[in-house]
């Protein structure tokens, strides 16, 4: 008999945002595999620290941390073979992802190589982008606003004209792309209505105003909130 693989949202950090699901899931699964560095803890698994199972067996898909996709490609490459091997034996494996694993969630990498070949259920978590918009205290989007979500990296102009093109926007993977992203929203005079948080629901998490980050620097684990109508939803 083959076993199962879990695609498990397991939210933004906060260890009480994981859905019952997951959790019970996880309580079940043989094998918790997660994402991690080269050397160094995972974030996932420790966010779901608590509640693993004594005697789990753990698989690590180690990244380095460089931004070609090849290695990240032929290390996907290795984790789906192995992964598929446990489940040929049986295995059930739930696979974590922070945050919703199909919102911009490393799980969709293993999704694509293995949704095909073994069964798989994706258990959908709490978003960075939902978590960011509760610990700011700020509704993402209301009545008939269009909402955007735009990459950090994405260049000044797609940055610019999605901001343009939207009542409301989200704007993720800040990290070093913080001094580009500020420069647009003042070139839009839209700073006032930018909010910023960082590590959204973690021990560590920090909210600042948007002119006050040292240095102009983020961490990767950042998101900024834009609405254009400012409190739109108290009117
Ligand atoms: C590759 S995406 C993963 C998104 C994740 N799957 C989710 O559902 O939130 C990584 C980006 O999500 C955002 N992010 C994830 N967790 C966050 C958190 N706790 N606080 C703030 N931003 C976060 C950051 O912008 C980060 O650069």
């Amino acid at each position: 008999m083959t076993g199962k693989i879990w695609g498990m949202g397991i939210g933004p950090g906060d260890p009480e945002l994981i859905t019952l699901k997951a959790y019970n899931r996880l309580r079940e699964a043989d094998v918790v595999a997660y994402p991690a560095p080269e050397v160094g803890d995972s974030l996932a698994r420790s966010i779901v620290a608590d509640h693993l199972p004594i005697g789990i067996k753990e698989y690590a898909i180690r990244m380095p941390l460089v931004e070609a996709r090849f290695p990240a490609q032929q290390i996907y490459d290795k984790a789906a073979l192995d992964i598929e091997e446990m489940v040929q034996q049986g295995k059930n494996v739930a696979v974590l992802c922070e945050g919703d694993p199909f919102f911009y969630g490393s799980f969709m990498y293993l999704f694509g190589r293995l949704s095909e070949s073994c069964p798989m259920e994706v258990i959908p978590g709490v978003s960075s982008l939902t978590a960011s918009a509760a610990m700011l205290r700020s509704p993402l989007a209301a009545r008939n606003d269009v909402l955007t979500v735009l990459p950090g990296p994405l260049d000044e102009d797609a940055l610019r004209s999605g901001i343009e093109k939207s009542d409301a926007v989200a704007i993720i993977k800040v990290g070093r792309h913080f001094e580009k992203i500020h420069r647009v929203l003042s070139d839009l005079d839209l700073l006032d209505c930018a909010r910023y948080v960082e590590r959204a629901t973690m021990e560590n998490q920090r909210i600042l105003p948007i002119n006050d980050l040292e240095d102009n620097k983020a961490p990767y684990f950042s998101i900024i909130l834009v609405h254009k109508r400012g409190e739109a939803w108290t009117v």
